[in-house]
């Protein structure tokens, strides 16, 4: 039976080269992994205020999230740190304290960029906040995807091929570490 995956984009761009590497690994991943993306565009920004009847979004999002078992994370870099919308998403998540809806979901994080680095500083930021929020993190193998843009086509498809074949790796060692680790 497929593992059910909630993939975050943390990208809102139409033409969103994550979105293209996320929508590859859907089809690389099956059918060992069930891979839905959860939509984050429009999370009203984290508020306290707002926990006391919180906003239709975060009441489907909340959702969304806590029925997948495991979550990927798919993410450009802005400003060597993770996307603001990502962010937000992971704080709507984590709360009201103590109902976090991430909490013990093994998860792993694939950055992809049109830059030499393929997004090294937003995947290790958001490491950190995964930390806290008490998910086990896939450590190998690491996706740092360089150089995106010249991967997908003008269809906006991920079709180069080394790059699919990496990911079809990765999905494959992200689905039996999740057999691991229960
Ligand atoms: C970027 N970009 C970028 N790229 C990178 O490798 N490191 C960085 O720190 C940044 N910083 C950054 C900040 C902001 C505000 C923007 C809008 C862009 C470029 C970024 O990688 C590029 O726009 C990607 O195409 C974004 O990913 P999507 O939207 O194609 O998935």
């Amino acid at each position: 039976m497929s593992v059910k995956v909630a993939v975050v984009v943390g990208s809102l761009r139409k033409g969103s080269y994550n979105r293209a590497v996320a929508e590859a690994l859907k089809e690389l991943a099956a059918p060992r992994l069930a891979l839905e993306i959860v939509e984050i565009g429009d999370l009203p920004l984290y508020n306290a205020d707002l926990d006391e009847d919180p906003p239709e979004p975060w009441r489907r999002f909340r959702q969304a999230i806590a029925a997948h078992r495991t979550v990927l994370f798919v993410t450009p870099e802005y400003n060597r740190s993770v996307p603001a919308p990502l962010k937000n998403a992971l704080d709507v998540g984590s709360r009201p304290y103590g109902q976090s809806v991430w909490n013990d979901k093994p998860a792993a994080i694939v950055s992809a960029s049109p830059g030499l680095i393929g997004g090294f500083g937003a995947n290790h930021h958001l490491r950190q906040s995964l930390v806290f929020l008490n998910m086990p993190i896939l450590q190998q193998p690491e996706a740092y995807l360089s150089r995106i843009d010249k991967a997908i086509d003008v269809n906006g498809r991920l079709s180069d091929p080394r790059t699919r074949e990496f990911l079809g790796k990765f999905a494959e060692a992200f689905a039996d570490w999740i057999e691991r680790v229960g």
